[in-house]
């Protein structure tokens, strides 16, 4: 399999628009508040620390480790560690996530947040894949919806490969 020919499917400058657009919609909706943004590891890093930056309100950072792929079959369970993350309860969380895909990650995410009684839990995705979808998951913020391409770059790898492009390319697999 060749893994390094890829074709840019969304360029640096639209990812930045894009981030910004939706930094600034947080900034208002959250004005007053304080929101704990968690980014699921690895694949959001890129994506949550340039939308941290494009948030206007206090901004507490908590990360989580969820890992469902391996190479680019997703695998249909999903490894979650949660260490190291502030109290939830009451706190105004957002899940910053890279991509939905099946959406099984942000269920098993988004059930466990929410018992742990936070004031309001929102996702925000960078990119959607709704064709692929197997679990009833909704984003409440969404960068691109794209269609069902194997994407890499901005965080998003293949075999921990492609993490570091600054924008997000289709693989030819
Ligand atoms: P889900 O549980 O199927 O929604 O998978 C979500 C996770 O799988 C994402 O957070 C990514 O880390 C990974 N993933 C899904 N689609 C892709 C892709 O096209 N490229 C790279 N990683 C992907
Ligand atoms: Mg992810």
């Amino acid at each position: 399999m060749a893994a390094d020919k890829y074709t840019v499917l969304i360029s640096e400058e639209e990812i930045e628009k894009r981030v910004k657009q939706l930094g600034e919609q947080l900034s208002s909706e959250y004005a007053g508040k304080k929101i704990l943004l968690i980014c699921t590891l690895k694949g959001a890093v890129i994506f949550a620390s340039d939308l941290a930056r494009s948030i206007k309100a206090p901004c507490e950072l908590g990360f989580v480790k969820a890992k469902s792929y391996a190479g680019e079959q997703t695998t249909g369970s999903v490894d979650i560690s949660f260490e190291d993350l502030p109290d939830i309860k009451g706190r105004h969380i957002i899940i910053a996530e890279d991509i939905i895909d099946t959406g099984l990650t942000l269920k098993k995410l988004s059930e466990y947040f929410l018992a742990k009684e936070p004031a309001s839990m929102k996702i925000c995705a960078l990119l959607d894949k709704p064709s692929r979808r197997k679990a009833d998951i909704t984003a409440d913020y969404i960068g691109f919806k794209i269609e069902d391409h194997f994407v890499v770059g901005y965080g998003l790898d293949h075999n921990e490969r492609f993490r570091n492009l600054p924008f997000i390319a289709k693989l030819e697999l």
